[in-house]
């Protein structure tokens, strides 16, 4: 049986279009008179894990960027039940909102947690991770900025590492390759399902190194 999707939002909603934040920038969205650090979400899905950021960092501007029109939703109908005022949603896909709407050297902390694998050949040119999308990552972020992505696919994980390896502007912050576990972060919905299966998991870290210029657009 399919159930309705319900679309009325009980409270502040949160969402912004990708026109806007093309318009406006991320931080106006957030209305604060100090631009805060800004921290992405990209495919945040049932955006448990960036409800918790959000939580445990009040003072920070966290931006979700997912594509599924459903998934976001749901999570501005969750966060309008929420105190929380530092979370602005995006639905759109994040190649286009890195291509339009981050300015350089805007962000503190980009996470991509569990990207689709897109385990077949003929659809690996579906994989977020690209070394343009890579390229666009590294011009956003603030100098040291990093970027953390997690991938259950250990053949995405070596996708991963080569393209990231190959951006200049970006440095491996565990010298090489990826870890395991990492400590101290929020469990996401995929992450909770691949650790129930025991599969293992690949985190991954990069800086943005500030003695390299920011690639252009
Ligand atoms: C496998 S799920 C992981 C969700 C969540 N990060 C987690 O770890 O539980 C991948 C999510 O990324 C979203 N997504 C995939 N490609 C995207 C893109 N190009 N731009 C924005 N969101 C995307 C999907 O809609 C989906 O919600």
């Amino acid at each position: 049986m399919s159930r309705t999707l319900k679309t009325d939002i009980p409270g502040t909603d949160w969402r912004a279009s990708l026109g806007d934040l093309e318009s406006h920038g991320p931080r106006e969205l957030f209305g604060a008179e100090t631009p805060p650090r800004l921290v992405l979400d990209v495919g945040f899905g049932r955006g448990e894990f960036l409800t918790a950021l959000a939580e445990k960092d009040p003072g920070f501007a966290f931006l979700g960027i997912e594509y599924s029109r459903k998934r976001v939703l749901k999570m501005a109908r969750r966060l309008a039940r929420t105190q929380l005022c530092n979370v602005r949603l995006v639905e759109a896909p994040a190649e286009r909102v890195f291509e339009r709407a981050i300015p350089a050297a805007s962000v503190h902390r980009c996470w991509i947690n569990f990207p689709d694998p897109w385990p077949k050949k003929r659809h690996h040119r579906r994989r977020l991770v690209q070394p343009a999308f890579v390229r666009d990552l590294a011009r956003a972020l603030e100098p040291e900025g990093l970027v953390e992505v997690a991938t259950d696919h250990p053949e995405y994980a070596a996708w991963i590492d080569e393209i990231f390896s190959d951006e200049p502007a970006l440095e491996n912050c565990r010298g090489a390759g990826w870890s395991s576990d990492v400590e101290d972060r929020p469990c996401t919905a995929y992450e909770a399902e691949w650790r129930a299966e025991r599969r293992t998991l690949h985190f991954f870290s990069f800086a943005r190194r500030p003695d390299v210029v920011a690639p252009p657009l």
